[in-house]
């Protein structure tokens, strides 16, 4: 059955690039980040190893460790992050699974047989302390994933999960926030020093809580 926002994400153990990884006991404490890319050598993946490695500082100041994973092996992984380093100018900080046999691919539900029998699509899951899935999305072989809005949903999660607050559309960082319809009016100026407008009885904004 597939996975779902507010299951456990399935614990494995997994072979890596940097050595082997039990999931659950890998994240400890941390947010976690888990995304598939279709294949080795590929150059759409290139290009998003490449941008994660370099946001490594912006992972780490949001306490996420991030997991890459691929149904090649650590061989071809050790070869393919040479030229990734080489090619976008960066170090690879963080592990990549080798997922030849796909037991990961598959309790992920990566694998999409009418999109590709054999490779797995571009799949994103960010993952809570409290191990749960919070968010995944799934992208075609063909399109980069942005991961500024990886790292704006992060931010979202990491906000509602520490203040009750939901963020709008194109919410960024720094921006007013929605007060969650859960937190009475009274409440919610007890809450939020720094004041709530009230629109609508059921849309309230709060500057963001810091
Ligand atoms: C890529 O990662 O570059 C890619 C993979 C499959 C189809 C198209 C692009």
């Amino acid at each position: 059955m597939s996975l779902r926002l507010g299951d456990i994400a399935p614990d494995f153990i997994a072979r890596t690039s940097a050595g082997v990884i039990r999931f659950h006991e890998y994240l400890g404490d941390s947010w976690g980040v888990l995304f598939s890319h279709p294949a080795d050598y590929t150059p759409v993946c290139t290009t998003e190893l490449g941008r994660t490695a370099s946001l490594k500082a912006e992972f780490e100041r949001r306490n996420v460790k991030v997991l890459a994973l691929s149904v090649d092996n650590l061989e071809r992984h050790a070869g393919w992050i040479q030229d990734i380093n080489e090619t976008q100018n960066t170090e690879v900080n963080f592990p990549i699974i080798a997922d030849d046999d796909r037991t990961i691919a598959d309790r992920y539900d990566m694998i999409h047989p009418n999109a590709s029998e054999t490779a797995t699509v571009r799949s994103l899951f960010i993952i809570g302390p409290d191990k749960k899935i919070k968010l995944q999305i799934t992208y075609p072989a063909s399109t980069g994933r942005n991961f500024v809005e990886v790292l704006r949903v992060i931010d979202s999660l990491q906000l509602t999960a520490q203040h009750s607050v939901a963020t709008p559309a194109d919410w960024k960082q720094g921006e007013d926030v929605i007060v969650v319809p859960a937190v009475s009016t009274e409440d919610a100026l007890k809450k939020f020093p720094k004041g709530v407008k009230v629109v609508k009885p059921y849309l309230r904004y709060t500057p963001q809580p810091s």
